[in-house]
C-alpha cells in the first residue's frame, strides 16, 4: 500500500460520530433471519468487520414497522430482518454491542420494499403491496427473473395518503427502535427502485396530489420519512440517506436528468434534516452527467454541501451486475478511490462484495497482502 492512499484511513466526524477510516461496509441483503429475527450468526458476521477495521457498517436492508414492507426478495430467498418486536430487537442488541465492543459503529438500513414486493408474498402475505400510483412501472427493461415479473406486474391499488401517513410513521417507529437498541444512527434505502425511491420515479409516481408533480415534489415524501425520523429520534442522531439513478425495474432509469432537477430532488431532504447522502452507482468513477467526470457522489456533495459515500466496484474487476455473470477477480484500486477522495469529490467510500468475501478486507489492503478471491458462492455464507 502507498502513501498516497493515506487519506483513506484518516478518521472523519459526520455529526457526533467519529469513523476511525473512510470506509463503508455497503448495506447487502443477506437472508439469515427467518421470521425476520436476525440468526445466531449475523452477530459475528458484522463482529468479524468491525474487528478488521471497517470505519462504519450499514447493515443489510431491514424492514420497517409496516405489514407490506418486505416480500420475497427480488433475488434470492425471503427471511430478510425487521427492527421490531422483542425477539428482533434482542438480537440486534447482541449485534451493535458486539460492534461496539470491537471499536466499531453500525447503522441499519431501514427498507421498505413498496413497489418491488410482490404481492402475497413476505411475512404478511396478505397486506396490500404499497404502490404510489399502483403501478410497477415499465415491464419490458426489468432485472428481476421472468417468475417474479409475473408476479409484480398487474397494478394494484395507489396507496391512499392516509396509507402514505402510515408507512412514514413505521419508519419514524423503526427509527426510535434503532436508537433505543443503541444503533449509531440510521441508513435509509432511497434507491433501487423500493419504495421510497418509486416516489421519486416518474414511472412508479404519477400522482397528482402533493406527494406527486415535478421532481421536487416526487421528494417530498423522502423528505417526510427524513422529518418524521428527525422528530422520533435526536437532534444529532446521524440520518444516512441512500438514492440511485438505477433500479431495478430500468436499469436505465433516472430520476434527475440534469444537475438542477439532482439539486431539486435533495434540497427537501436536506431541510428535512439528513446528514450524509450515499449515492448507489455500479462503478464509483462513473460520471453522473454529460460534460462533466464527476460521480453521483460528487454532485451530491457539490449540489448539497453534505458528506457524501462513493460506492460500486471497489477491490473488484466487475460490477455487481457483471459479476453474476463474468470472470470476476479482485484488484486494488484504492489509489483511484483516494486521489478522488483527496480532490474533495467524496468523503467515504462503500465497499460491498469485498468485505462480503473478505472479512478482513480493509487490514490485508493496507499492509499489501492477500485478500479472499471473488466467489459467487461466498452469498450463501455468512463467514
Ligand atoms: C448480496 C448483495 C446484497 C445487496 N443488498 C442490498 C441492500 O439490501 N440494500 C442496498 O441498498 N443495496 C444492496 N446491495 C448493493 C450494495 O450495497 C452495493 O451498492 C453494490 O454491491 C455495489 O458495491 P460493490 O461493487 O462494492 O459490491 C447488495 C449487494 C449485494 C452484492
Amino acid at each position: 500500500m502507498t502513501g498516497r492512499t493515506d487519506i483513506l484511513f484518516t478518521p472523519i466526524d459526520i455529526g457526533a460520530l467519529r469513523l476511525r477510516n473512510r470506509f463503508v461496509m455497503a448495506p447487502m441483503t443477506r437472508n439469515f433471519s427467518p421470521g425476520g429475527i436476525p440468526a445466531e450468526g449475523v452477530a459475528g458476521y458484522y463482529r468479524r468487520r468491525a474487528e478488521a477495521d471497517v470505519g462504519l457498517i450499514v447493515t443489510e436492508g431491514i424492514g420497517v414497522d409496516h405489514p407490506a414492507a418486505l416480500g420475497r426478495e427480488s433475488v434470492g430467498g425471503g427471511a430478510s430482518p425487521v427492527l421490531h418486536g422483542e425477539a428482533a430487537l434482542a438480537q440486534w442488541r447482541d449485534v451493535v454491542a458486539g460492534v461496539h465492543a470491537a471499536g466499531g459503529l453500525i447503522v441499519p438500513q431501514l427498507w421498505h420494499q413498496g413497489v418491488i414486493r410482490a404481492p402475497g408474498t413476505g411475512y404478511h402475505p396478505d397486506a396490500p403491496s404499497s404502490r404510489p400510483s399502483g403501478t410497477w412501472g415499465p415491464t419490458d427493461r426489468a432485472m428481476v427473473p421472468p417468475d417474479y415479473l409475473e408476479l409484480v406486474r398487474e397494478n394494484t391499488a395507489p396507496l391512499s395518503d392516509s396509507e402514505i401517513g402510515d408507512i412514514i410513521a413505521a419508519f419514524a417507529r423503526s427509527a426510535a427502535n434503532a436508537m433505543a437498541v443503541g444503533f449509531d444512527g440510521v441508513a435509509l434505502h432511497g434507491a433501487h427502485g423500493y419504495l421510497i425511491d418509486s416516489f421519486f420515479w416518474q414511472q412508479t409516481n404519477i400522482r397528482e396530489d402533493r406527494w406527486g408533480g415535478d421532481i421536487a415534489a416526487r421528494a417530498r415524501f423522502a423528505a417526510a420519512v427524513v422529518r418524521e425520523i428527525r422528530a422520533a429520534t435526536a437532534p444529532d442522531f446521524p440520518i444516512i440517506f441512500r438514492f440511485s439513478q438505477w433500479k431495478l425495474q430500468d436499469y436505465d432509469a433516472r430520476n434527475a436528468e440534469t444537475p438542477a432537477e439532482l439539486e431539486a430532488m435533495l434540497a427537501p431532504i436536506v431541510d428535512a434534516g439528513v446528514d450524509v447522502f450515499d449515492a448507489s452507482t455500479r462503478i464509483f468513477t462513473a460520471p453522473a452527467f454529460e460534460g462533466s467526470d464527476l460521480s453521483l457522489a460528487g454532485w451530491a456533495k457539490k449540489l448539497t454541501g453534505k458528506p457524501t459515500i462513493a460506492v460500486g466496484g471497489v477491490g473488484l474487476s466487475k460490477d455487481l451486475q457483471s459479476s453474476f455473470v463474468q470472470p470476476t477477480v479482485m484488484m486494488d484500486n484504492l489509489s483511484l478511490v483516494a486521489e478522488r477522495m483527496a480532490q474533495g469529490e467524496f468523503d467515504l467510500i462503500g465497499v460491498g462484495r469485498a468485505l462480503l468475501m473478505d472479512a478482513q478486507w480493509v487490514q490485508r489492503m493496507r499492509a499489501g497482502a492477500q485478500v479472499n478471491p471473488f466467489r459467487l458462492e461466498a452469498y450463501a455464507s455468512l463467514d
